[in-house]
């Protein structure tokens, strides 16, 4: 039997804090919680889920990097440094790897500055304002991405 494509979900700045944080933004839902559900998820459409949050760029840029080696896909929130952050960009560019940008609020409703994306020029799908539920959405539509490759 194949071995089952590896995902990574990747989380950026602040994103530990979920539960905490700006709960009438975030919501209620942990890190641990959305991260459990998305290996529980990845069970059962068939993909390894490797889940990493970092409060640093360099961190991001790493877990990027390192995801080349064994992940067919990434599921990323780059929380503050989607707007800031060209090295990141750089570095899903650079992997070239199917990229799914996900954000818990809806940042075209929010601050202007939060309106722009780097990172959303290397996704090939944004799911914003849909809350924790959106990792779930990113992940089936990267199984159903991932699953279409293998059978080419
Ligand atoms: C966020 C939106 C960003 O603007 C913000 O900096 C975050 C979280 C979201 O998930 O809604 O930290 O990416």
């Amino acid at each position: 039997m194949a071995k089952a494509p590896k995902v990574l979900v990747l989380n950026g700045p602040n994103l530990n804090m979920l539960g905490l944080r700006q709960p009438e933004i975030y919501g209620s839902t942990t890190l641990a919680e959305i991260e459990g559900n998305c290996v529980a998820l990845g069970k059962e459409l068939g993909l390894g889920v490797r889940c990493v949050q970092s409060n640093s760029e360099g961190g991001m840029v790493d877990a990027v990097q390192k995801a080349r080696e064994d992940c067919s896909g990434i599921v990323i929130n780059p929380a503050g440094y989607s707007h800031t952050s060209v090295a990141l960009l750089d570095s899903l560019l650079a992997v070239d790897l199917p990229v799914i940008e996900v954000h818990l609020s809806n940042i075209h409703q929010r601050d202007q500055f939060r309106r722009h994306s780097y990172v959303s020029q290397a996704a090939s799908g944004v799911l914003c304002g849909f809350g924790a539920d959106g990792y779930r959405m990113a992940l089936e539509a990267m199984a159903r991405r991932l699953v279409k490759v293998q059978e080419t």
